[in-house]
């Protein structure tokens, strides 16, 4: 299936017909972000699940992230062009773990990153995305202890910004954003000594970045640890030439678009997500025609799992 014109309006019509808005995440292939309703980060797009007037909500995305939209939206139908699409990160703690986790930490908050199973969300007491991750934390009294999950790099960026030793981090990764390591940055700051670097604080490099920074390779303004929803708030915003982006690649059609004027290159441009790739356009046209893969989360799990995704979204932005 080419995603032309032909399939554009069959996808139009089969949207409109079903009554379907289509969410896409920023790592989606440049067709699906294209043909989106709203294309944005995970904490937008939950936003928008939420407050939709549509009765079925395609996610295009991975698995949690439609988990997540049929937890805020439990009445509507909610369609994964791929239910495969899942996500190394969410896969790196299950329920069991965390339980375990939280009986050798009695009291402790748990904040646990959106990218995480229902199951994991219903042991959790406030979730978070990349955007928010910090106010969250901050929103939590200083001598509270906190159990951090699932992202390292996150966690570490979390830490570092709060300045609070009570935090625990889980020692889970993303596959795709790990492999951004801080030799590739530094060897791509050194060859592109005017551009600024947008990095994801999923990244293995985050913290290397802000190391260049410490060391006067880079100067420290031109640094920015970002969400993608903020890199693209931020893309609008600055005036540099050329932009270093350190995250999935998907992410610079929405940069190019947000920022016409504005040289964006991959800090690796090998960090694709094969989940957030299962999502074709042919596999968008067969979710509309067909009404599948629906997602289902169990009532008494997304009944829990609903407080934290709640209690995320009345924090911060
Ligand atoms: P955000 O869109 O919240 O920045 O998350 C990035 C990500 O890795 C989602 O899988
Ligand atoms: Fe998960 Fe990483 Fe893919 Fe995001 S990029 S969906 S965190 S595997």
């Amino acid at each position: 299936v080419e995603p032309d014109e032909a399939w554009a309006e069959e996808v139009r019509a089969l949207a409109q017909r079903t009554d379907a808005v289509i969410l896409a995440h920023n790592y989606q292939v440049p067709a699906i972000q294209d043909i989106a309703d709203h294309t944005g980060d995970s904490l937008a797009l939950s936003r928008i699940a939420a407050a939709s007037d549509a009765s079925t909500i395609v996610f295009c995305g991975v698995h949690f992230m439609a988990e997540t939209a049929k937890i805020l939206a439990p009445d509507k139908t909610v369609l994964i062009p791929d239910a495969r699409a899942g996500c190394s990160l969410a896969d790196s703690i299950d329920g069991a773990q965390l339980r375990a986790w939280k009986a050798e930490h009695p009291g402790a908050v748990v904040v646990s990153y959106v990218n995480t199973t229902a199951e994991v969300k219903a042991e959790t007491d406030i979730c978070c995305t990349s955007s928010n991750a910090v106010d969250v934390v901050a929103s939590i009294p200083a001598d509270q202890e906190v159990l951090f999950c699932p992202d390292q790099f996150l966690g570490a960026h979390v830490k570092r910004e709060t300045g609070r030793e009570n935090l625990h981090v889980w020692a889970g990764e993303c596959h795709v954003h790990a492999g951004i390591n801080g030799a590739e940055l530094t060897a791509r700051a050194a060859a592109n000594p005017d551009a600024d670097l947008f990095i994801h604080p999923e990244c293995g490099c985050a913290t290397s970045a802000l190391y260049l920074a410490g060391e006067g390779m880079v100067p420290r303004e031109k640094v920015r640890i970002l969400s993608t929803g903020d890199m693209v708030r931020e893309a609008r915003a600055t005036r540099a030439k050329s932009v270093l982006v350190a995250t999935e690649v998907g992410m610079l059609h929405q940069l190019r678009k947000a920022a016409p004027g504005i040289d964006f290159r991959a800090v690796n441009d090998r960090a694709s997500c094969r989940f957030m790739k299962m999502i074709t356009p042919a596999a968008l046209l067969r979710s509309l025609r067909e009404g599948a893969d629906e997602v289902h989360v169990d009532p008494e799990i997304a009944a829990r799992a609903r407080a934290s995704v709640r209690r995320m979204i009345e924090i911060g932005k």
